[in-house]
């Protein structure tokens, strides 16, 4: 039989070369990009520990999925078995719930990091709206995560959310309607929260973080400015590969480390399970939706509906806000910085009034 093209090409290349075709060249090129001299500081690249933590999201929301019954009556029960029956079920299950935590933890301080440096400052205001996207997913993560424990604090936390999202004007009968699968949380609602904790927002999570990744790979990372004048020691660049790699990778590897101690010492417990005729003398939701909760406290339920709509608008549109407020109204971009300061401030406040209440 004689030889084929592919055969002569195959000696000459090799069989991987051949059967692997990938352009090393640039990949190499791709690998030493230089890379702005302050993300040599890890407080700077704060967006790769979200990333190292959704991943371990993933491996471990895997594994509890083994075990996890996503029904009214399996639930709460599947959890106990996990927690209490399962060989390192507990190590698991404490695992995804403090990355889950973690993971807030690291996108909430990304997002205070690229707003006090001004990073969504054009070109990169389709990357900080991305970015909110990302937090609103992170986030929606937490709640329905917490919610198919089916325990009390998270079936009556379920109930509080779903009412707040019942007094939205205009869409918010259907929207609750469509979060509970009927007119009270029951089944139907731990269903719909399964499918968007395991399915809906993994996928969406993956997404936006692939679009995110790309704005920041088209745009670059942001250099470090001082009166308008690129500062003399950002010009000192370094390689992504292997420079920047192994501080993500140091980064990483403590986070790890973290995790598996906080897992260790605090193993996730479990409270009483799930009973509608009965609610808790003080329910409380978990502690990153602290914040609004205080707000619901302090606020009729509409104007909290209405402060909290504004304040993610004018999260997501800050760099379009900043803008109009510097070319119409010859405000200083500083302002931004004051402002930032007061909402933290006030975030914080509510958090830590709530965490005493
Ligand atoms: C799962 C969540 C997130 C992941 C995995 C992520 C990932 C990243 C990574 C890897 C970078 C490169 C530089 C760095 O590490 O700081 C970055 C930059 C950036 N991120 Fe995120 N991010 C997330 C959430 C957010 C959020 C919530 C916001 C804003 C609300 C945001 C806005 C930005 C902006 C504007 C940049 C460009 C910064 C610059 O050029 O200096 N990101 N992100």
């Amino acid at each position: 039989m004689s030889r084929t093209n592919t055969d002569t090409a195959q000696d000459k290349k090799g069989f991987w070369a051949t059967a692997l075709p990938v352009n090393w060249d640039a990949l190499k090129e791709i690998g030493s990009e230089p890379i702005p001299n302050h993300l040599k500081k890890w407080w700077w690249c704060l967006g790769g520990t979200p990333l190292i933590l959704f991943s371990i999201q993933l491996v471990t929301g895997l594994l509890l999925l083994f075990y996890y019954v996503p029904s009214a009556d399996g639930a709460y029960q599947s959890v106990n078995h996990i927690t209490h029956v399962v060989p390192f079920g507990w190590f698991i299950r404490s695992l995804h719930k403090w990355s889950a935590n973690l993971m807030i933890v690291a996108v909430f301080l990304h997002t205070l990091r690229v707003f006090f440096t001004g990073a969504y400052r054009m070109p990169r205001q389709l990357t900080w709206m991305a970015g909110v996207f990302l937090l609103g997913g992170t986030l929606m993560f937490g709640f329905t995560g917490y919610s198919l424990v089916y325990e009390q604090m998270s079936f009556w936390g379920a109930t509080v959310a779903t009412n707040i999202t019942e007094a939205v004007p205009v869409i918010g009968p259907t929207m609750a309607y469509l979060m509970r699968g009927g007119e009270s949380v029951g089944a139907n609602t731990l269903t719909r929260f399964f499918v968007l904790h395991t399915a809906i927002l993994p996928v969406a999570v993956m997404g936006l973080i692939g679009v995110h990744i790309l704005l920041i790979r088209l745009h670059g990372v942001t250099e470090l400015y001082f009166d308008g004048e690129v500062i003399p020691e950002e010009k000192k660049y370094f390689k992504f590969w292997p420079d920047h790699i192994s501080t993500e990778t140091i980064v990483g590897l403590t986070v790890i480390y973290l995790l598996v101690i906080l897992a260790l010492v605090f193993p996730a417990h479990l409270g009483e399970p799930a009973n509608p005729n009965q609610t808790p003398m003080h329910i409380k939701p978990e502690w990153y939706f602290y914040f609004s909760f205080r707000m619901l406290k302090l606020t009729a339920l509409k104007v909290n509906v209405i402060i909290t709509g504004a304040l993610l608008a004018g999260l997501t549109f800050w760099p379009m806000i900043e803008d109009f407020l510097y070319t119409r109204l010859r405000i200083p971009r500083n302002f931004s910085i004051i402002v930032g300061i007061v909402g933290f401030i006030i975030f914080l406040g509510f958090t830590l009034w709530e965490s005493f209440a």
